[in-house]
């Protein structure tokens, strides 16, 4: 028996289509007309989008804040999938003093029979050495074809040889490289003043910040990958002055493939002092890189409609405003780094981007689905409805009104960063690999069967 999805609009970068859909196990068989069995179900998608499920290759589950975690993988994968996002790729992280493998088995654990959507991992490398060089190539045989490198984080940042190391050794391998570009240095220094002058209230995490320090990363960065002549990933791009700086790597003729987040499009650096509110609310805002002006978003957005933006990913990194942020009250230094956005991503893309006609919903489908399973080696399996595909759908029905609210959230976080925002859409069904998962916004499927996907090497745009 199969499952037949009808009267919905299919959506691709390349157009949209009206035709059926026939699911059989956990694979797209047929996309047509008339091609239903007599056995088959019927799904009415009358009035709705038919997308591709959306991914999310910028996820930070698990992360621990005094002991405590708020979104596990378990939790937050819920999230993720209540929003439209059937895969995910999360950050496996080596610490210091450890090695790849270590931090696979690890995250092996975190996420074993624990997600409900489907995973993958990016290697973090944060201590290069022969040894890490090495396991490069046994991660690649794991399925994970993409590393991150910091610029920032005095605990994780690497070195400009570092760089230029792995940049070769992943040429070699045909794998990506992100980085998170920010001159950690430069950040820990002015960090060190604010609070030597008292300057301790979280608007100064966004002062210590500035965005001349991600151009001069990006800049450095680009100058390396130019050397090595290696195509590079930035994540979280927040600002137009680090836009600028890509433009002009991309004049040279150099390859830079760019991710930004919700958070970079829609909020602002008035956030870190609200209005009529303790001014450690601002606390909530507390990420890396930080919130910056109205004019970096607009920017942003604009580069995601010429196509200079490649990924909206959320950087998901969910601590609570209670006790975890509240770490910081005295110095802002010590707020847990991070925020939570895993659930709202395709709504606020949706309504802030396509409704307000900053972009198609061809492109919404580009930078959510299609481009992330294209750069990181999981198309055509995920990011495109095809026959042969997986059966990741998501039938979206773009005509519901709602009031984002924390207190109704997924997320096990408690607080929203974009409470009081109003969204478009209602998730009328959303399928990975052919099974029900959500049904009018509901899980239905209660066992997590999120599966590890073994990625091939990314097609580079
Ligand atoms: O603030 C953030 N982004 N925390 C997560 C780590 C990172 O930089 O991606
Ligand atoms: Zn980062
Ligand atoms: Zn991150």
């Amino acid at each position: 028996m199969g499952i037949i999805i009808t009267n919905g609009k299919i959506v691709s970068s390349k157009g949209i289509l009206e035709k059926d859909i026939r699911i059989v196990g956990e694979k797209i068989v047929e996309i047509g007309l008339d091609i239903s069995k007599a056995e088959d179900e019927i799904i009415d998608a009358k009035g709705s989008y038919v997308m591709p499920g959306a991914i999310d290759v910028h996820t930070h589950f698990d992360a621990d804040a005094c002991g405590i975690v708020a979104d596990s993988f378990y939790t937050g994968t819920k999230a993720a999938i209540s929003g439209g996002t059937t895969t995910i790729i999360d950050f496996a992280e080596q610490v210091k003093d450890s090695t790849l493998r270590e931090a696979l088995n690890q995250w092996n654990e975190k996420t074993k029979d624990n997600t409900y959507t489907d995973y993958g991992y990016h290697m973090t490398i944060s201590d290069w050495n022969k040894e890490t060089e090495k396991e490069m190539e046994y991660m690649v045989k794991e399925g994970i074809t993409s590393f991150k490198m910091f610029f920032a984080y005095k605990d994780l940042q690497v070195d400009d040889r570092a760089i230029y190391e792995a940049l070769k050794k992943s040429k070699e391998l045909g794998t990506l490289i992100s980085f998170h570009c920010e001159n950690g240095n430069l950040i820990d220094k002015l960090r060190e003043e604010a609070i030597l002058n008292g300057n301790t209230e979280p608007i100064f995490h966004m002062e210590t910040r500035p965005p001349s320090l991600e151009r001069e990363a990006i800049s450095r960065l680009t100058s390396i990958a130019e050397i090595v002549d290696t195509p590079v990933y930035i994540v979280h791009l927040s600002s137009k002055e680090g836009y600028k700086e890509i433009e002009r790597a991309k004049e040279r003729g150099q390859k830079i493939i760019v991710e930004t987040c919700p958070q970079y499009l829609l909020l602002n650096k008035d956030y870190y002092l609200p209005k009529g509110k303790d001014s450690f609310e601002g606390a909530k805002y507390v990420m890396s890189p930080p919130l910056r002006d109205m004019e970096s978003n607009e920017v942003l957005w604009n580069g995601i409609k010429l196509g200079e933006i490649d990924v909206v990913a959320t950087d998901h990194c969910a601590f609570n405003y209670k006790v975890q942020k509240e770490l910081g009250i005295d110095d802002f230094t010590k707020i847990p780094n991070g925020a939570p956005g895993v659930e709202n991503r395709f709504k606020l893309i949706y309504t802030y981007g396509v409704r307000k006609n900053k972009i198609t919903i061809e492109k919404l489908v580009e930078v959510l689905s299609e481009n992330p399973a294209k750069i990181f080696g999981l198309y055509p399996n995920k990011g495109v409805i095809k026959e042969g595909s997986d059966a990741d759908i998501v039938i979206f029905n773009p005509e519901y009104k709602s009031i984002i609210n924390a207190e109704e959230q997924v997320q096990n976080v408690d607080y929203n960063l974009y409470e009081g925002f109003t969204q478009y859409g209602r998730f009328e069904y959303i399928f990975l690999r052919g099974q029900l998962i959500v049904e009018k916004e509901k899980i239905v499927n209660s066992t997590p069967t999120g599966k590890y996907q073994k990625r091939d090497k990314g097609n580079i745009l």
